[in-house]
């Protein structure tokens, strides 16, 4: 057992990595197109995955950008799209990093709160009606990072509405929704709304490997266009080899089934962290996630994850505090994910994190 349990990185564990397969899928691609492969390619990456990605979320390959990750993507949004001081809305809480790198490319940040059943899209919509109008709203519909939560279809249909009536686009980043351990899927808001309102991000990282740094996006072929000459601008092309190898892994068709064995590992997990809910202080508000990686907690009010912090890591348990994920406020909520660590290292850690938060 580790000296620190770290419930702080949403990372699959490494039993979800499947070296072998990857092994396999990149020498069938080196095998079979190795000049592309070892070449500078185009800033938008390797073209048979844009046209592999474009068929499989019915549309045409000038819409993709495959990235090094999905991040990139939407930095390279940020820095294209968006100019200095627009206003974009971001769920609060919100994935750390994208809200980093919005106050990072000096956007003014319209913060809607989260729900049960995803982003308070009658917030959005007061907000909006009092004259404040997002150019883009960033929304992770599916197992949210940081909140875990989904966005219902009604409020889906909502929000697409409420694009249409403002006039503003909506990024669906959506990178979990896939890894889903029970109920039925919800249609996606790019899928609902068609790609003039909607532009859609994900990535290879949790249900592959995110060390193969392979993520997209998929916006207006003409956007697409300046983002990848951005791309080509700042590193060429990105990395041939681990987009061939995801290629191989798709076009033979064993991308489902990594997928239903990454969310077995994780539906353990999740379940594990459920049943450590018990040491948490009378009071602690938690509603489990139905898929992805991401627990989110809230202490009862007065409590402060961020003073707590040292002390959980003295007692050998890590997390996030909620507040990172806020543009202000936040402190009595935390991160917990169970995606990186083992089913009985969750249930030391929770029984670690208890005591913590019951001596306060
Ligand atoms: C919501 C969300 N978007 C994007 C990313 C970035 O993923 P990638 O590894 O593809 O850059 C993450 C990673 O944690 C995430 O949680």
């Amino acid at each position: 057992m580790p000296d620190t349990i770290s419930f702080a990185r949403g990372a699959p564990a490494p039993e979800a990595l499947d070296g072998d397969l990857i092994a396999r899928c990149a020498a069938e691609a080196l095998a079979s197109d190795p000049t592309v492969i070892l070449s500078y390619g185009t800033g938008g990456g390797y073209p048979p995955l844009r046209t592999w990605l474009a068929e499989h979320h019915g549309t045409t390959a000038d819409c993709v950008l495959i990235t090094n990750g999905s991040l990139e993507g939407y930095v390279f949004l940020l820095e294209t799209f968006m100019s200095p001081g627009d206003l974009i809305a971001l769920e609060a809480p919100t994935y750390d990093r994208a809200m980093l790198q919005a106050q990072m490319h000096g956007m003014e940040i319209l913060s809607i709160p989260m729900q049960d059943d995803g982003m308070d899209v009658s917030a959005l919509a007061a907000a909006c009606a009092a004259g404040q109008v997002p150019k883009l709203v960033y929304t992770i519909p599916n197992f949210h990072n940081p909140a875990g939560s989904t966005l219902s279809l009604e409020k889906r249909t909502a929000l697409i509405a409420l694009a249409e009536q403002y006039d503003f686009w909506i990024l669906e980043d959506d990178p979990y929704g896939r890894l889903r351990f029970e109920g039925d899927d919800i249609p996606g808001i790019y899928e609902l709304a068609g790609p003039e309102r909607v532009m859609f991000s994900s990535s290879f990282s949790k249900t592959l490997a995110p060390g193969l740094r392979v993520g997209y996006l998929i916006a207006p072929a003409a956007l697409i266009g300046t983002l990848t000459t951005r791309a080509n601008q700042t590193y060429i092309s990105p990395a041939h080899l681990s987009e061939a190898a995801v290629h191989q892994v798709c076009v033979q068709g064993l991308l489902p089934g990594n997928i239903a064995r990454v969310t077995d590992l994780m539906r353990v997990r999740r379940d594990a962290m459920v049943e450590g809910l018990v040491h948490m202080p009378e009071g602690t508000i938690c509603t489990p996630p139905e898929g992805g990686f991401f627990m989110w907690l809230e202490l009862p009010e007065g409590m402060s994850a961020d003073a707590l912090l040292p002390k959980a890591q003295e007692a050998g348990v890590i997390y996030v505090a909620g507040s990172a994920c806020f543009v202000s406020g936040g402190e009595n909520t935390l991160r917990l994910a169970y995606s990186g660590v083992s089913p009985e290292e969750i249930a030391i850690g929770m029984e670690r994190l208890g005591s913590v938060l019951n001596a306060r």
